[in-house]
């Protein structure tokens, strides 16, 4: 399905209740871990607990909630690679865009509607209307991309209008937008429940990422060394270590004993805020972004 007046004629039947997985493409286990989450979410299976505990935070699902028992739901995943949301001179051009592989993940997945639109039908020549969020995009990802979650605002609040969700399933991996996304929802008042969904690893810890397949044989080698530093770190904060500031020291450290690692950021965040913490307490989040060669892998782990 790529035309915007079909998905317009597709606005869900009656009580159907129609769960979003926004996407880029380059479809992975973390995406498909999302989609079974999202089939769970619309047809009223039990969600795990912990997911509608991250819900209970939000004040506009209320009274969503009892539409999850009917049953019976629509899932829909969107793959646009967005370019709003990619910097100058960043990998838009290059970026994975797999379409016959993608379909059919989304088929054998069991998605009901799959929106492919075009980047003309998305954003008209002369478009000039954009959504930004301006606290919590300051820190972390924010910083070293400019623009980044303007346009992740913008094509998320767009498709959330275009394919009218009642609820849209995100990833952990990506903190930072799951945040951005929760108070865009909040501040603008989407009627729309957000799923968290925990990052989903390969068997040796890197985060499933679309990006990882820009990756030299040697630097995927090296790339478990996140997963492994931020390990020690959660372990470090167990056994009694409360500073940031030593924390970040040791991650880096271990971090840069990758030759091929060029770290873009190491910072200890509140998990709701994503502000600085000089002390580790609850609800703090290590949150890593790192190059391998070209290729700029995001990871994070929350603390305590
Ligand atoms: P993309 O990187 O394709 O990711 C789509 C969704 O999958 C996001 O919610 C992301 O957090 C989630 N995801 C990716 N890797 C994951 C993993 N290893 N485990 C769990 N979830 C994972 O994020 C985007 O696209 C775009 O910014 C988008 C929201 C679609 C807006 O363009």
């Amino acid at each position: 399905m790529s035309s915007l007046a079909a998905v317009r004629r597709l606005a869900p039947e009656g009580n159907q209740r129609r769960v979003l997985v926004a996407t880029m493409g380059g479809l992975h286990q973390g995406h498909l871990e999302l989609v079974r989450l999202a089939r769970e979410a619309a047809d009223g299976a039990k969600v795990e607990d912990r997911m509608w505990k991250i819900e209970d935070r939000t004040s506009n699902i209320q009274h969503r909630r009892s539409s999850a028992e009917r049953g019976n739901g629509e899932v829909a995943v969107s793959i646009f690679v967005n370019p709003l949301q990619f910097e100058p001179g960043a990998d838009y051009e290059r970026y994975p865009r797999p379409e016959k592989a993608d379909e059919d993940l989304c088929r054998a997945a069991g998605v009901d509607l799959l929106f492919r639109p075009a980047p003309d039908e998305m954003y008209r020549a002369d478009c000039s209307v954009t959504v930004e969020e301006h606290m919590l995009s300051q820190t972390l990802c924010g910083r070293s991309r400019p623009g980044h979650f303007r346009g992740v605002c913008t094509v998320v609040a767009k498709l959330f209008h275009l394919l009218e969700p009642d609820a849209a399933v995100f990833g952990e991996k990506d903190f930072q937008q799951l945040a951005i996304i929760r108070r865009m929802v909040r501040d603008l008042d989407f009627p729309i429940e957000i799923i968290a969904v925990p990052t989903v690893r390969e068997p040796d810890g890197v985060a499933c990422s679309s990006r990882n397949q820009y990756l030299s044989g040697e630097e995927r080698r090296q790339a478990p060394m996140l997963r492994s530093a931020l390990l020690q770190a959660a372990e470090r904060v167990r056994d009694g270590e409360t500073s940031a500031e030593k924390l970040i020291g040791e991650v880096q450290q271990q971090i840069s004993t990758a030759p091929a690692a060029r770290i873009d950021y190491v910072e200890v965040v509140e998990t709701e805020s994503l502000q600085r913490r000089d002390t580790v307490g609850g609800g703090s989040l290590l949150a890593v972004a790192v190059f391998f060669g070209k290729t700029r892998l995001i990871d994070n782990i929350v603390l305590a």
